[in-house]
């Protein structure tokens, strides 16, 4: 059986694991700094496992992902079996696709996609590495997403639009103009505004370099 570490132990984690587990991954645990209190933290990762990076944080899943990467592990990706996904799309490593997710014809996920439950990217996409869609969110034709960018839950995109890297794209917002980097973008119909800054958790992250 293919052995699975998952980096990160809190919710997000869990929802991988048993996807994973579902689709033939044996979860051997879990790698965190701060694990909740149920949950014992690995100590040491065999060498043959896969790792999977289960952080909802986007740039904290691309910073511990690109240094896994570095370290020559291997990046699983995880798509449920009730995901629709085009035999024309891409997927990159290290995505996470939920079950009633669809991809469709000729789009392009980058590295660390989230898509969660049924949300759509229509045709001919393209989603940044380590962007994330919540459930339900959707967006039409030709949409670019950005690096890092999270589409909130039940956040529509019109055909065409392209939003930068590092935005969120609010709950429920309904997209019909270009958006900057680093912008909010919300409302129906949404607008844009910078975001404020953002620290991420790194430094509670320094892998141990037996890692
Ligand atoms: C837009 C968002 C980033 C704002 O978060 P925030 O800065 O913490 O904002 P607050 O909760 O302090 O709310 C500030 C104001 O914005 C409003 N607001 C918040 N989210 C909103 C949304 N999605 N649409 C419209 N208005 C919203 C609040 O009602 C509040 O209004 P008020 O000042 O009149 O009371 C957040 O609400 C959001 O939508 N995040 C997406 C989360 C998501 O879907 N994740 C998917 C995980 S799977």
């Amino acid at each position: 059986m293919k052995e699975l570490v998952i980096f990160g132990a809190w919710y997000f984690s869990r929802v991988v694991a048993e996807v994973a587990e579902a689709t033939g991954w044996k979860v051997l645990g879990y790698v965190d700094p701060e694990p909740p209190e149920n949950v014992t933290g690995l100590k040491t990762l065999p060498d043959e496992a896969a790792v999977f990076v289960g952080l909802g944080d986007n740039s904290l899943r691309d910073v511990i992902s690109s240094l896994l990467v570095k370290r020559g592990r291997n990046i699983a990706t995880i798509v449920h079996p009730n995901a629709c996904i085009s035999p024309s799309s891409t997927i990159g490593p290290g995505s996470f696709i939920a079950e009633l997710a669809v991809v469709r014809t000729g789009t392009t996920l980058g590295k660390g996609v989230i898509l969660q439950s049924g949300s759509v990217v229509s045709h001919d996409c393209q989603v940044g590495s380590f962007a994330s869609f919540g459930p339900n969110a959707a967006t039409a034709s030709r949409v670019q997403v950005g690096r890092r960018t999270l589409v909130g839950v039940g956040a529509s995109i019109a055909p065409g639009m392209s939003i930068g890297d590092d935005c969120t794209v609010a709950a429920g917002a309904a997209v019909y103009k270009n958006a900057d980097n680093k912008t909010t973008i919300i409302g129906n119909p949404a607008t844009a505004t910078p975001s404020p800054h953002r620290e991420t958790k790194q430094s509670n992250w320094k892998l141990n370099t037996t890692w």
